[in-house]
């Protein structure tokens, strides 16, 4: 396995001391990075100790170290999986050859654009949640916020590490323009739609890391197959970090539901707001917005890009190895697409469906949580249940981009589209009573009214530790 060498100015798995030109290009970004941190990170709590983990090898167990560290401190490196000896193209025409360990001339720009997409995401997402420390509801969760921030800067450290070592000055170029952009800015935004929404308050945050953050699982797991072979060993120790920011998402929606569950029990009319929590519809309408906007995150469903992408072997299905045949010539997926205005289904040549393939994965994925949150209302002896809206609601990319289909997929007149708007999306009065929750809670051992305490806490710690040091 490789060391890690964590004293460096930059930690690193990849020997950067031996190649000077890319050490000193990195050295020269890195106070770029700082000072966007300082921006652009966390407000207000850079001085104070958090109880982070930080990547010390890539083994599979045992990766990180916990300790307080404040975050401008906090040892953003470059780590990469282990290579898998002789590692072969797995997947498209390509497919058997070795895997490229330098950028192919012909796919050089498509490679950068992926990684400039993918790399666009990671500071966008810390942007977006900048503000959110001031009111979070407990310290264990402020400090999973950081853990999820300081990680989404270390991804950004991940492919800003790809543009310099293998894509010369346009890759410099490119890694300056990733600190440069804003979220939310009309005249610089992000690159990609839902990482220009404003996140400011915790259910957003809740929403955002189950369902955004689980289609980076996916792009990341595409990449991972890919044929250019540091993308895909980025890529995979990528993976073991986000699983974290997904737990954060999908338990934290858990807990609001536990304790939504509860107020509704406790109120004479079942009513969760008069006891000063989040109702079961104000959820489901989060919960669709957020779904809708991560939906489109995986482009359109018919897509020649995505049929190059896989042709060229660098973008292939999460867990390629799964399927039986991996070059998908002579087949075809199975989707519903619009003829006429109606929805039918039909048959799409496999590799120009490869984006609705990644999706559908991926709303498996999300099923499978809103089926766990619904454990914990059926637990709770309640009749309600939450649910996914129909992957035509709300979309802005692709075949039902800007169509009124409602949230089962039914299409709508505009007009009665728009007269029901707020039975599916979340409305201004609706965002307004959530904000009016977000008190921040800063005693340890504590929460807020709204959310349901942790099953247990940080690495074995209780729910009780002071996360975060805030004096
Ligand atoms: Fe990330
Ligand atoms: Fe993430």
């Amino acid at each position: 396995m490789s060391t890690v060498d964590l004293n460096a100015k930059i930690p690193n798995n990849v020997d950067l001391f031996q190649d000077k030109r890319l050490l000193r290009a990195l050295e020269q970004w890195q106070p770029n990075y700082l000072s966007w941190w300082k921006d652009m990170g966390p407000a207000d709590f850079q001085e104070k100790d958090v109880w982070l983990r930080t990547a010390i090898s890539v083994d599979a167990e045992g990766w990180a170290n916990f300790d307080y560290v404040k975050m401008p401190d906090y040892r953003w490196g470059i780590f990469l999986a282990d290579p898998l000896p002789d590692r072969r193209i797995g997947f498209g025409d390509a497919m058997g050859e070795p895997a490229w360990t330098v950028v192919p001339g012909e796919h050089r720009n498509t490679l950068r654009r992926l990684i400039v997409t993918q790399g666009d995401t990671e500071p966008a997402s810390v942007e977006q949640q900048r503000l959110l420390g001031h009111s979070a509801p407990s310290l264990y969760d402020l400090r999973n916020l950081f853990q999820v921030n300081v990680e989404e800067g270390r991804h950004l450290w991940a492919m800003v590490y790809l543009l310099h070592s293998y894509f010369g000055r346009d890759g410099r170029e490119e890694a300056e323009e990733l600190l440069l952009r804003r979220s939310g800015n009309p005249d610089k935004p992000r690159i990609l739609g839902a990482f220009n929404q404003p996140i400011d308050n915790w259910l957003d945050f809740f929403m955002f890391t189950m369902f955004t953050d689980r289609d980076g699982k996916y792009q990341l797991l595409a990449l991972a197959e890919s044929g250019f072979e540091p993308l895909a060993r980025t890529t995979r120790f990528m993976l073991t970090e986000e699983a974290h920011h997904m737990f954060v998402g999908e338990s934290g929606v858990e807990r609001v539901v536990e304790r939504t569950a509860e107020l509704m029990k406790l109120d004479p009319n079942g009513d969760a707001r008069a006891q000063g929590g989040i109702d079961l519809g104000t959820l489901q309408k989060f919960l669709n917005l957020w779904f809708a906007l991560s939906l489109d995150l995986f482009g359109g469903e018919i897509s020649s890009n995505a049929a190059s992408y896989f042709a060229a072997g660098l973008k292939g299905r999460a867990k390629e190895e799964t399927y039986e045949e991996h070059r998908a010539l002579d087949q075809s997926y199975r989707m519903s697409v619009l003829a006429d205005g109606a929805v039918v289904e039909q048959d799409v040549p496999l590799r120009n469906a490869m984006n609705e393939v990644l999706r559908d994965a991926y709303v498996e994925d999300c099923a499978r949580g809103v089926e766990r949150w619904n454990k914990r209302l059926a637990e709770a002896g309640l009749g309600e249940r939450l649910s996914l809206p129909s992957k035509r609601f709300h979309r802005h990319i692709g075949i039902y981009a800007d169509m009124p289909f409602d949230d089962e997929g039914r299409l709508l007149t505009r007009g009665d589209f728009e007269a029901r708007k707020g039975d599916y999306l979340p409305t201004e009065a609706d965002r307004e009573y959530v904000r009016s929750l977000m008190k921040p809670v800063r005693e340890p051992g504590k929460i807020a009214q709204w959310l349901g305490r942790p099953a247990r806490g940080i690495k074995g710690l209780p729910f009780e530790y002071e996360y975060v040091r805030l004096d």
